[in-house]
């Protein structure tokens, strides 16, 4: 980086990689991972009813929050910005889509995987971008370490009653043995040793026969440990020195859809424990957000509502409701409501800003091209245009890429020519995964962009 750039970037200016990141993700019809408050518009009050509960679960409690909204109306944009917020409050965070494959509650290897995919995306302030659980253990070794050198007792010693902490917890013997073997493959430089007992934790040995032969433990982390092990990695991360276990469950309408009866109410019966600990106090260190749309909550056959023990935790605040105006957000549920126009406006000119690396002097659009743009979404897909924005932002985002790269083009001919389409919400049933890292091609017209710059070719 120039002297003179290092300089913008120190003013405040947005720096170059959080810029593209934004930008790339957006592109692709992605929420980005990072930077997520360079573009957040709106949702002001649900943002600081969000940072109350990352403050309660740092300070030793727990929280359980339904992120509930429409298609598009921003359920994994607001489940990643409270993530981030998580993060640099020195929370762990591991997040993860449900799909038919990954359940909260399974005989089939479907909660192992959700569980395995959820320590794939474990995040840290140092490591946002996932991948953080071989640092997380070497973060507790290191604590143990340090203190045993401060306190002049023997590491061996810090770490045993540690560990016997954990061992009160269901399953925690084990969990103990294996960051017990961590440690010794640590202290003999035994990197094989370390590996083994990630691989673990990650919930990677598929058999007790093979985790037995690696660590000498019996048991494994399957299906029917789900739960209890993220209580025991909670205690573990605050053992390690963070703040605690923010665990963020996105598509949870993958539930929803599970058609076999007996099969949805187990998961059901798990988010209720989840819920039941919640409010009982009786897990630490750990909140979980759950994504999903209204039906997954509220329909009377399929959705929570259909399990009698959920409805009657969940029912909404009878006073608060959109026709009232009023709010409520000491409840589990978080309503989000689509975007405004006006969000929608704002949202633009922070794309534009975004885009220009934080300088006005590199704006690419004035003012009335923002307008002209809405005019433009309005007349071609009509006039919600602004409520599921995926489209209408990358387009808006190719815009200025081809302003970008044509200095002498002119915005409004190029305007002129944008094609764009309605966003669809997919039918209720269409399964897919829905994860947002491959999106499906049947999911939303989002297919209309894979040619986008063809509309644009000059
Ligand atoms: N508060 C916000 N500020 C700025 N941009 C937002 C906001 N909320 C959503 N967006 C943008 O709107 C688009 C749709 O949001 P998102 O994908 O989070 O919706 P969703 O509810 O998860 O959709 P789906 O139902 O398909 O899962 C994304 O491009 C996202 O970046
Ligand atoms: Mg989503």
């Amino acid at each position: 980086m120039s002297e003179a750039h290092h300089r913008t970037t120190h003013r405040g200016a947005i720096r170059p990689r959080e810029r593209d990141a934004v930008v790339q993700s957006l592109r692709a019809g992605m929420v980005p991972r990072r930077g997520q408050h360079l573009i957040q518009v709106g949702r002001v009050e649900e943002i600081k009813a969000l940072i109350d509960d990352i403050n309660r679960i740092a300070g030793g409690g727990a929280g359980s929050r339904f992120v509930i909204g429409r298609y598009g109306s921003g359920k994994t944009f607001f489940l990643h910005l409270v993530r981030s917020i998580a993060l640099e409050k020195r929370l762990v965070t591991v997040h993860a889509d449900l799909s038919p494959d990954r359940r909260l509650q399974s005989t089939g290897g479907q909660a192992r995987s959700l569980y395995a995919e959820l320590m794939t995306n474990m995040a840290t302030r140092a490591k946002p971008e996932g991948g953080a659980l071989a640092s997380v253990v070497e973060r507790f070794v290191s604590q143990a370490l340090t203190q045993a050198r401060d306190e002049g007792v023997d590491v061996e010693q810090v770490i045993r009653s540690r560990l016997d902490q954990l061992g009160e917890l269901t399953g925690g013997y084990d969990f103990a043995e294996v960051v017990a073997a961590y440690w010794r493959g640590h202290d003999t430089g035994d990197e094989q040793l370390k590996s083994n007992a990630v691989r673990w934790l990650r919930a990677g040995y598929g058999t007790r026969t093979e985790a037995r032969q690696a660590l000498g433990v019996r048991t494994i982390i399957d299906d029917a440990s789900f739960y209890d092990h993220l209580k025991l990695l909670a205690r573990f991360v605050t053992m390690a020195g963070f703040g605690g276990l923010l665990v963020c469950l996105d598509e949870m309408v993958n539930l929803y859809k599970i058609t076999h009866t007996q099969s949805r109410n187990a998961n059901y019966e798990q988010i209720l424990r989840i819920l039941n600990d919640s409010f009982q106090g009786t897990a630490t260190h750990l909140g979980f957000l759950f994504g999903g749309t209204p039906e997954f909550l509220t329909d009377p056959r399929r959705g929570l509502y259909s399990y009698t023990a959920l409805q009657s935790r969940l029912e909404e605040n009878a006073y608060a409701d959109a026709d009232s105006g009023l709010v409520d957000h000491s409840g589990p549920v978080l309503r989000l409501e689509n975007l405004s126009q006006e969000d929608f406006y704002v949202l633009l000119t922070k794309l534009r800003h975004v885009h220009a690396y934080g300088d006005p002097e590199r704006y690419l659009l004035p003012d009335e091209a923002l307008t002209a743009f809405m005019d433009h979404c309005a007349q071609r897909i009509g006039e919600a245009y602004f409520r599921t924005p995926r489209t209408t932002i990358k387009k808006f985002l190719d815009l200025l890429a081809v302003l970008e790269q044509n200095p002498g083009a002119d915005w409004r001919t190029l305007l002129g020519r944008l094609d764009i389409a309605p966003e669809t919400a997919p039918e209720p049933y269409d399964s897919g995964d829905g994860g947002e890292a491959a999106p499906s091609p049947g999911r939303s017209p989002r297919g209309s962009g894979g040619d986008d710059l063809v509309d644009f070719r000059l």
